[in-house]
């Protein structure tokens, strides 16, 4: 059977959740593709630390040029975090003509324009659907199914850490540290939390959501970003007394002028859709021209939910590669169209 050959930087949850996957559902996974994934490498920082048994000690590394240097690595899976090196590896695997997944979404956010176009210059795939929302397709739903429709606008819980958190304040009586500590336990925050707290997370996947739904660039930078550091429980127990409940939402809509583009907590009705996501889910309402109200929800964060939109990445580069159609477009719009212009932070 044609094998297709992968190599994974990083073994932390997610990267942990994709090798699981991978290994547990390979033969499912061979009847999809007619051919088998074959992990060869797996680029750790600490590659003298004790790693989970199921994963052989011979996978383990800690030298990009190693990987690079195989030739029967097809695709590199990007699941490290952060800016640097993931960027400069991502470069380099790009460069030598391989296909990317990430999970990636602030190097994305930071650097995705200059990355695809590296890949469509050099006609590799470049996948990212676990970078938004874990577990649920939504990258994939706004690239493709509704690649025909208007989005007017979209409404998300998209961190799961901070949904998290609320919900233990909630429901639970928890602690803020005591909930951020549980989130961490679960494997649901960033290595540094702050990005989660701050609503810099929500911000990057939401600047991946707005720029696929409305063919725009958009960057974090340029948009208002509130978290949820300073919210207390009387806050919450307020918002509870009048039938409404605290959320962290990220909300981009079509205005006269351009895009409205936020992240901030909002109390929302307690019969709103969103307002029954609770713990590590997330949910996406989209309203759109032809399809008009559509909501999308599961569980955003994890390592096995994540693992399954990284696997389901690999699979969708593994099919390209095997049908010779790789180098798909993978930018938000066509390069060299206009702008939309973005409404500045704090006008509403
Ligand atoms: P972790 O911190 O759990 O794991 C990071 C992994 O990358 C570790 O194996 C680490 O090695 C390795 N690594 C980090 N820096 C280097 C380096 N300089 N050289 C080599 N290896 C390195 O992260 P997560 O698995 O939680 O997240 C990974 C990515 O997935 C991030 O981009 C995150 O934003 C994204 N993501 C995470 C989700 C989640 O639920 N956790 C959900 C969706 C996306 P070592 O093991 O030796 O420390
Ligand atoms: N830290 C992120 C979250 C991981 O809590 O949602 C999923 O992207």
């Amino acid at each position: 059977m044609k094998e297709i050959g992968i190599a994974l930087l990083g073994l932390g949850n997610v990267g942990l959740g994709t090798y699981r996957i991978l290994t547990q559902h390979a033969k499912d996974i061979e009847r999809r593709l007619g051919a088998r994934v074959r992990v060869h490498h797996v680029l750790v920082r600490e590659p003298g630390r004790a790693r989970p048994e199921d994963v052989p000690s011979a996978l383990i590394t800690h030298d990009m040029k190693t990987i690079l240097a195989n030739p029967e690595v097809s695709v590199v899976v990007e699941l490290m975090g952060g800016l640097s090196p993931a960027r400069e590896y991502v470069e380099q695997a790009i460069a030598s003509g391989r296909h990317v997944v990430t999970a990636n979404k602030a190097l994305l956010s930071a650097h995705g324009e200059a990355l695809f176009s590296s890949a469509i210059a050099r006609g590799v795939d470049v996948h990212f659907e676990a970078a938004v929302c874990g577990g649920i397709p939504i990258i994939r739903t706004l690239r493709e199914a509704l690649a025909s429709d208007r989005v007017e606008s979209l409404t998300g819980i998209v961190n799961g850490t901070t949904n998290f958190i609320l919900s233990a304040m909630a429901d639970e009586g928890s602690t803020y540290a005591d909930a951020l500590r549980r989130a961490q336990e679960l494997g649901y925050a960033e290595a540094d939390p702050t990005l989660d707290v701050s609503g810099m997370d929500a911000a990057q996947k939401l600047c991946l959501l707005a720029s696929l739904a409305f063919s725009a660039r958009v960057s974090p930078g340029s948009i208002l970003v509130e978290g949820i550091s300073t919210l207390t429980p009387a806050d919450i127990a307020h918002g509870r007394e009048a039938g409404f409940v605290l959320k962290l939402l990220a909300r981009a809509r079509r205005v006269s002028d351009g895009l409205d583009v936020r992240v901030h907590p909002a109390f929302i009705p307690a019969a709103s859709p969103l307002a029954d996501v609770k713990g590590g889910f997330n949910a996406v309402l989209l309203q759109s021209a032809a399809l008009g109200a559509s909501l999308f929800s599961g569980l955003g964060a994890g390592a096995l939910p994540t693992g399954s939109a990284v696997v389901s990445d690999i699979i969708d580069t593994c099919r390209g590669l095997l049908a010779g159609v790789s180098g798909r477009l993978p930018l938000p719009c066509a390069p060299n169209v206009q702008d939309v212009p973005l409404l500045p932070p704090g006008e509403r």
